[in-house]
């Protein structure tokens, strides 16, 4: 990676910034900046009321509009003011680029080494992350998720992991009790993170097998539990979807993307897609007509289903899979045609800002493309060689393997192999793979309907996925098939 730029160094920064602020003559306030201002004054005036983007909040006869929850009003309200506050440092001063901005003296400023700019060490010019990230995000997705409008920067929120995420999306799109469809087998974490602090209610949508559940007919499944869900007076709020999926490892065909967006527009639902582990795609020899990944972003619903409200329609990316960085914590969060939940999203952005210091790395590597090219084709390569290295060895000892092409992980089915029928006996195998010293998730805490699969991580240190395949070898007695 190249050597990030300091502070006063000339910017050769390919990546887009926010437009100069107009120029103002010294000793005089910026027009646009009067009303921020008034604010930080302590007096805001009767002008500084948030704009006609936010609806009213909470109660009231205009509640009923809104897309999101009705106790979501207070976020909405804080998220104007503080999308305004925070403006003011678009406008900061600079001795030489921008003589007339804004002094700050209400930050705590503190020297920086040579890696990170002084403007490192402080809350940063932007609600949830600096202006930096979200300019360097947006060239991201308009780079690698052909998006069909450019994803701008304030398209973005930004909070400390998709996990962090997951728990305020909850509870901005849901009120209390309200549900959230997800198709199974899904990402055990769900269940607590949307509804373990907003009491939405997670609903696992049963789709058949896991082939069954990437054809678009699966939509049938989602409208039966939609349904029941209606009858018992339960709210169907929101839809999830994570493509790439986790635990499968698989890409979604277009054409289920686009049955399950049609389904979410006819039935009113705000629809996620989590695509974290959209740049971990590889090659799979064995299943070579895999669908290409197709980014949400990318697909033309209106044009393809007739009709389609694009304000429905967020995705969530992370820094944890296809850049191997979980401790960074950095979640993203994109929604190009709902300004409403976005600033409502700010009114808690401090809760869970992103670190000044994960900001920083991660803007300085996505900067860098050239080495970034080099490390997500890189990251493919070896993705691709770990995952054929871990299917042929349970495939020699008679295990079969899902079909996958994305993801750091696959699925293996012991069941046949070991003689697993329930649920109890699956977890007995994990259990004493535990005590021999590996871990494999099992299927079921993924809410998997078949026992006897488990989840196997294959991207790790090599001379470590020996050493716990030796031990599932000699713990589970799986020897070589014609070698027993
Ligand atoms: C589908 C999915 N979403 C989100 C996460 C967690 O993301 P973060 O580390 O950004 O909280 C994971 C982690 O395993 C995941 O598999």
């Amino acid at each position: 990676m190249s050597t990030p730029s300091s502070a006063s160094a000339p910017s050769a920064d390919p990546v887009p910034r926010f437009a100069e602020p107009p120029k103002t003559p010294p000793n005089q306030t910026p027009a646009h900046l009067e009303q921020d201002l008034a604010v930080v004054r302590g007096t805001p005036t009767s002008a500084h009321k948030p704009k006609s983007i936010l609806k009213p909040a909470a109660a009231g006869p205009d509640a009923e509009m809104s897309m999101l929850s009705e106790r979501s009003g207070a976020g909405r309200k804080m998220g104007g003011e503080m999308q305004k506050f925070t403006s003011m440092y678009a406008n900061a001063y600079d001795e030489e680029k921008n003589p007339n901005g804004l002094v700050s003296l209400n930050m705590f400023r503190k020297a920086a080494n040579e890696t990170f700019e002084v403007a490192d060490m402080g809350y940063g010019d932007g609600i949830t992350s600096s202006r930096r990230l979200a300019n360097a995000m947006s060239s991201f997705f308009n780079d690698y998720f052909d998006p069909l409008e450019n994803v701008k920067p304030e398209h973005i929120s930004f909070a400390n992991g998709c996990t962090a995420l997951f728990d305020q999306l909850g509870h901005v799109l849901c009120d209390e009790g309200d549900a959230i469809l997800i198709p199974v087998p899904f990402y055990n974490a769900y269940a607590w993170d949307f509804s373990i602090r907003t009491k939405a209610k997670v609903v696992p949508v049963p789709v058949g097998s896991m082939d069954e559940g990437f054809e678009p007919n699966s939509v049938e499944a989602y409208k039966r539990t939609v349904d029941e869900l209606r009858q018992k007076g339960v709210k169907p709020r929101v839809l999830v979807i994570t493509n790439p999926h986790n635990p499968l490892g698989r890409t979604y065909p277009r054409s289920t993307l686009l049955a399950l967006a049609k389904f979410a527009e006819e039935e009113d639902l705000q629809l996620i897609m989590n695509e974290i582990y959209a740049k971990s795609i590889y090659e799979n020899k064995d299943w070579p007509d895999a669908p290409p990944f197709v980014s949400a972003l990318s697909i033309n619903y209106a044009k393809e289903l007739g009709k389609f409200d694009r304000s429905r329609l967020h995705l969530v990316y992370g820094m944890s899979k296809d850049f191997c960085a979980n401790g960074l914590r950095i979640g993203v969060f994109v929604s190009q045609h709902n300004p409403e939940l976005i600033t409502t999203l700010s009114g808690t952005g401090f809760f869970v800002k992103v670190s000044s210091m994960a900001d920083a790395i991660w803007s300085h590597i996505l900067k860098d493309r050239e080495w970034l090219g080099w490390f997500l084709a890189e990251n493919k390569k070896r993705l691709g060689e770990a995952a054929q290295f871990t299917r042929e060895w349970f495939q020699e000892r008679g295990v079969s393997v899902a079909r996958c092409n994305a993801g750091n992980f696959l699925m293996v089915h012991m069941g046949r192999r070991l003689q697993i029928t329930t649920e109890q006996e699956e977890i007995a195998i994990g259990d004493k793979l535990i005590a021999a010293g590996v871990f494999i998730a099992r299927g079921g805490s993924y809410k998997h309907p078949t026992p006897g699969w488990y989840r196997v991580t294959f991207c790790s240190d090599p001379a470590k996925l020996r050493v716990a395949l030796e031990r599932i070898e000699k713990t589970l007695d799986l020897t070589p098939m014609g070698k027993e």
